[in-house]
């Protein structure tokens, strides 16, 4: 049967912010259909792929993505109406030179992903398949690690909290699901001592509670407590990992300040600060430790502590393979967030995680902070086995959904293995 894209639609949908995002639909002629939402960031790198908003203040605050909505019925629809959705990448490029710039910018990143991936799943629907085992039809399947953020700060929290994820990590647990109960016990042990410190319940973006507190010490102590107090060892069953965001401190000339403490660092003291948290706490990984165009610092940080930690690379890397392919050359991090909205479609994001892959680089596919309950990055995690995935907390729908997925995908076949 032919997968002969047959028609394209877009709608203006919420995401978990109350902020629009684009909906898209994709019809075959085969009559097989697939749909995607695109998800939003807050603490968005500047080398992202564009996500078109309106700018009209009469509508959501300026927010609105009518005419992302409008490019995906026109000129989107029009490039890839008569191509075969089973040659995603064919879909892509025609979407990509619909569009003739470098970043998205004039049809919108956020509209070509939520195409892209909607195209993706009306041809997985037509063979048959879930999109994960259409992408990657060998045997094994490898499912992720969840890297659960269980307390907020930066730019997803209104607390006073400067790192932006604190996240716990199952370690050698036997399936994605004994992994995930781990962490939702602990954080609800978290939630059950910030209660008893009467430090409120507030959850930030990503559903990780978002407490007040005197220092990143602090916030790991916490941590440390809830995981003995879950039953497990920390940083032998639980280990750590951070995303500092360190973007959003950065200020000129290799001088960052935290935005809320007012903490001033120069690059060496900035990676004396990582060794010194990750000599005191199991911490394994460590996002964005240094800002998105501080080449400089990400070199220092990478020689200093590159051996010992996972450093990945958010904002520096915007899923980009060019510049990933600079980060390899140049000695900066040694793994990379996937977010298929930093680079507007899937062939793209493929792409930056196969040559990740290929230097065995470490690989963490990613959710937003603004999310829908589109769980697609599950699907992806399976599909690249990349080994590792961020979700959020095991709190608010829209991340509780990739969770599920992933659920649903390790019982959905016998030969299940869990990444190591
Ligand atoms: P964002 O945050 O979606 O707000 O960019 C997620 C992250 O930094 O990993
Ligand atoms: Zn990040």
């Amino acid at each position: 049967m032919s997968t002969s894209i047959k028609s394209v639609m877009a709608l203006e949908i919420l995401d978990s912010r109350g902020n629009p995002t684009v909906r898209a639909g994709v019809e075959l002629e085969d009559g097989s259909w697939g749909w995607a939402n695109a998800p939003s960031g807050a603490s968005t790198g500047v080398h992202e792929a564009h996500e078109l908003r309106d700018g009209d203040p009469a509508r959501y605050r300026g927010k609105g993505v009518l005419q992302a909505v409008e490019h995906v019925r026109g000129p989107l629809a029009k490039a890839v109406i008569g191509l075969p959705a089973r040659d995603f990448q064919q879909v892509d490029r025609a979407m990509i030179e619909a569009d003739g710039t470098e970043n998205k910018k004039r049809l919108g990143a956020n509209g070509i992903l939520a195409v892209s991936l909607a195209s993706a799943r009306a041809a997985a629907a037509s063979a048959g398949a879930p999109l994960w085992r259409w992408l990657w039809p060998q045997k094994k399947k490898l499912l992720p690690v969840p890297m659960m953020n269980i307390l907020n700060g930066g730019a997803h929290a209104k607390n006073n909290v400067d790192i932006q994820e604190f996240m716990i990590i199952p370690r050698g647990v036997g399936s994605f699901g004994e992994g995930l109960r781990r962490c939702a016990e602990v954080y609800h042990a978290l939630g059950a001592i910030l209660g008893e410190k009467g430090m409120g319940s507030g959850v930030g973006d990503e559903g990780g509670f978002a407490p007040n507190l005197s220092s990143d010490e602090e916030a790991m102590d916490l941590i440390l407590r809830a995981i003995g107090r879950a039953g497990y060892r920390p940083g032998e069953e639980i280990v750590l990992g951070l995303d500092a965001a360190a973007s959003e401190w950065m200020k000129e000339g290799g001088i960052y300040r935290t935005p809320k403490g007012g903490r001033v660092f120069d690059r060496e003291e900035l990676c004396s600060y990582w060794e010194g948290l990750a000599g005191r706490y199991p911490i394994v990984s460590l996002e964005d430790g240094a800002a998105e165009d501080d080449w400089e610092g990400w070199k220092l940080l990478t020689r200093r502590l590159g051996k010992k930690l996972q450093l990945v690379g958010d904002d520096l890397f915007v899923t980009n393979l060019r510049r990933l392919e600079r980060g390899m050359e140049e000695g900066a991090g040694n793994a990379i967030l996937i977010k298929p909205n930093q680079i507007g479609t899937l062939s793209e994001t493929l792409e930056a995680v196969k040559l990740a892959q290929e230097r065995s680089w470490g690989v963490v596919m990613s959710h937003r902070s603004g999310e829908t309950e589109d769980a697609v990055i599950g699907d992806l995690a399976v599909a690249t086995g990349c080994g590792q995935i961020k979700a959020g907390a095991p709190c608010r729908s829209e991340r509780v959904a990739k969770y599920n997925r992933l659920i649903e995908i390790e019982f959905s076949d016998p030969t299940r293995r869990f990444a190591p």
